[in-house]
């Protein structure tokens, strides 16, 4: 080493390297990724929350530790990592489509990403499907913006489906001063489109190739035992090409649920993933969503709540599928 590759790495240790560990501030934040991008480009990876998180990091293929970096931004810790021999960038965005929206455009606004996997746990709206069972969606819908009118009121004639509070009144039918719901489609506003010009849209697909990639994670083994005396009674399964749905709700109520399967036909229900797949989209990156079923979204009999049974299972499962589905990636990096 020269004396002015010394006085260099010098520099670096003192200051660089201090900084990919205890990043504050935006300007500082804004200097690492500069020096994380130079290494790109990367696989975002989006999940929501500490259960999924743990179970990722449990299966020991996301190396992070101290020689990797990480930034802090808006609260979020980004971290830089490994995975099957591929780089990616890794965030939990936490619950609810604003901090799922809100990372995905740090995402691909930031970093040097070519696409994103998005996964976590979700409620099963599907009978025909079972907790623990993952499902990779063909596309999302959100069935959180509503119209909420008035007891009869008369439902704008561009929403695509409404709810009759009337009809889930007990112990009969009867009217409701709760009136009715009527659902909208998203304002979507893309790269592709014209600026300023909102199309609306109800479905969002993810990319078609990565979906592709996807149906041969169809014979994966996923776990099927929480631990010695608790597991499923079928052996968990991977269902690509369903449709999923997303709202800023938890899912736990079983007319709810069937009124979701029956209205627009949706096998899971989660919190984040359209909001993902629709930033991703609106700026032109690949995308694909895995979601492990931890609870039947209120369809159990009886008082307990699947999810805080399953949701340590059902993370497992998913993290399985998500490790998978990249070693495929690894091989084709750009099958798009
Ligand atoms: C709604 O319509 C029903 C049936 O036409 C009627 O009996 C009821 O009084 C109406 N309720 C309100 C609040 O307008
Ligand atoms: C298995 O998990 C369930 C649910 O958390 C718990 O009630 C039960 O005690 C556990 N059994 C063992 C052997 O740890
Ligand atoms: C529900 O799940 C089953 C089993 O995977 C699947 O065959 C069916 O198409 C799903 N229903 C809908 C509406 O997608
Ligand atoms: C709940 O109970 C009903 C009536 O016994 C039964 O038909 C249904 O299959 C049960 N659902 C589940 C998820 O066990």
């Amino acid at each position: 080493m020269s004396a002015n590759q010394l006085v260099l790495a010098a520099i670096f240790a003192l200051f660089l390297l201090p900084a990919f560990g205890f990043a504050n501030g935006r300007q500082k934040s804004l200097a690492i990724i500069k020096e994380i991008n130079k290494n790109g480009p990367y696989l975002g990876l989006i999940t929501v929350y500490s259960a999924e998180e743990d179970a990722f990091f449990a299966t020991g293929a996301f190396k992070n530790d101290s020689r990797y970096p990480y930034v802090d931004l808006s609260g979020k810790r980004f971290r830089v990592g490994r995975i099957e021999g591929k780089k990616v960038i890794y965030v939990r965005c936490g619950i609810g489509m604003v901090n799922a929206a809100a990372a995905t455009q740090q995402m691909v606004d930031l970093f040097d990403i070519y696409g994103l996997i998005h996964f976590g746990v979700s409620g099963n709206t599907n009978t025909s499907l079972s907790i623990g069972d993952v499902v990779v969606p063909k596309e999302f819908i959100n069935t959180g913006l509503w119209d909420w009118m008035k007891t009869n009121g008369t439902v704008p004639i561009e929403d695509i489906a409404k709810l009759d509070v009337k009809d889930y009144n007990l112990p009969k039918r009867g009217n409701n001063y709760l009136g009715r719901i009527a659902y909208r489609s998203e304002r979507y506003y893309s790269e592709a489109g014209e600026p300023n010009v909102p199309q609306e849209k109800v479905w969002f697909e993810v990319t078609t190739n990565w979906l592709q990639l996807a149906t041969s994670l169809q014979g994966i083994e996923l776990e099927r035992c929480v631990n010695s005396t608790l597991c499923l009674e079928t052996k968990p399964k991977v269902v690509v090409g369903v449709r999923g749905s997303t709202a800023n709700m938890f899912v736990n109520n079983g007319d709810y649920r069937d009124f979701l399967y029956q209205t627009f036909g949706v096998s899971s229900a989660d919190m984040e993933s359209s909001a993902v797949v629709m930033t991703s989209f609106s700026n032109g990156y690949p995308v694909i969503v895995i979601r492990g079923m931890s609870d039947l979204a209120g369809g159990q009999n009886g008082t307990v709540n699947d999810i805080d049974l399953f949701e340590s299972l059902a993370s497992t499962n998913v993290a399985k599928v998500v490790l998978q589905f990249i070693k495929l990636l690894s091989r084709k990096l750009y099958p798009f």
